[in-house]
């Protein structure tokens, strides 16, 4: 059997990071070997010597230079974390140490909702993008409607991208509702993440599939399923 894919966590005390990290626990062929978060005074620097891949759901002011440390170690990266610029990491494109993989959403349903929203806007006149979040997100509008709304004005035929309406309440989790608008008619797709673990099968295939990436850094759980959009 081949060696477990050694795992660090930024982010381990937040909602996000400590799902990943029992994720990681349950999943055989990896080991989760550090637990970074100021909250645990478990500086990133301690958890890099032990690991092959780190997993970053933090703060979108720590992101970037948490991904530079980590190629710089020499550990590839998946990113979660929303809120920057993923550009702001394309001069590591020939960093040949180390791999980085960024997703603005690790659940399936919603790459399947952009993807069905892109082919959606090629065919209908104009749209709009409602995300939905809990209220201590901090960013918005998120990721996925921002990343959602540029690839649907690249294949609108008016070039027009859809405005985005950022929704944040309690009770609320991840949620997606894209409304296409034509002559007497409309279109709604809807997608809800209901609990965290629906990112979980899409972070642990990335941490799987990060090291082996023919091109760095790669945006989009798209990339990996052999979705086209
Ligand atoms: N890509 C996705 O599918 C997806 C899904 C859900 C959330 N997110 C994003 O993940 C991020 C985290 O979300 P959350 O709800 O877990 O937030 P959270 O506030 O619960 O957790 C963030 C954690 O990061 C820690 N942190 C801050 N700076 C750090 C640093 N420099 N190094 C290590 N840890 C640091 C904080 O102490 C905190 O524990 C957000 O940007 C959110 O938008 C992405």
């Amino acid at each position: 059997m081949p060696a477990p894919i050694r795992v660090a966590v930024a982010g381990a005390a937040g909602r996000m990071g400590q799902t990943v990290c029992r994720a990681v626990e349950s999943a055989p062929d990896m080991e989760l070997t550090g637990r970074a978060d100021p909250a645990l005074n478990t500086p990133l620097a301690d958890v890099l010597t032990n690991a092959d891949v780190l997993v970053d759901f933090t703060i979108p002011t720590s992101a970037v230079a948490n991904a530079r440390e980590a190629v710089d170690a020499g550990v590839h990266v998946v990113i979660g974390t929303t809120g920057f610029d993923p550009h702001e990491l394309d001069d590591l494109k020939d960093a040949a140490k180390a791999n980085v993989f960024i997703a603005p959403n690790f659940a399936i349903g919603a790459v399947l909702m952009m993807e069905f929203a892109v082919q959606a806007a090629r065919h209908m006149a104009s749209a709009e993008i409602i995300e939905l979040h809990h209220n201590t997100k901090v960013d918005a509008p998120s990721g996925t409607a921002a990343r959602t709304a540029r690839l649907m004005g690249e294949a609108s035929q008016s070039g027009e991208t859809p405005p985005i309406h950022s929704v944040r309440l309690p009770g609320l989790v991840a949620h997606q509702e894209v409304i296409l608008g034509d002559v007497g008619q409309t279109l709604t797709i809807r997608h809800d993440s209901t609990d965290r673990e629906s990112f979980m099968p899409g972070v642990l295939l990335a941490v799987r599939k990060v090291g082996e990436l023919t091109e760095s850094p790669t945006v989009g759980l798209e990339r990996l399923l052999g979705l086209t959009s």
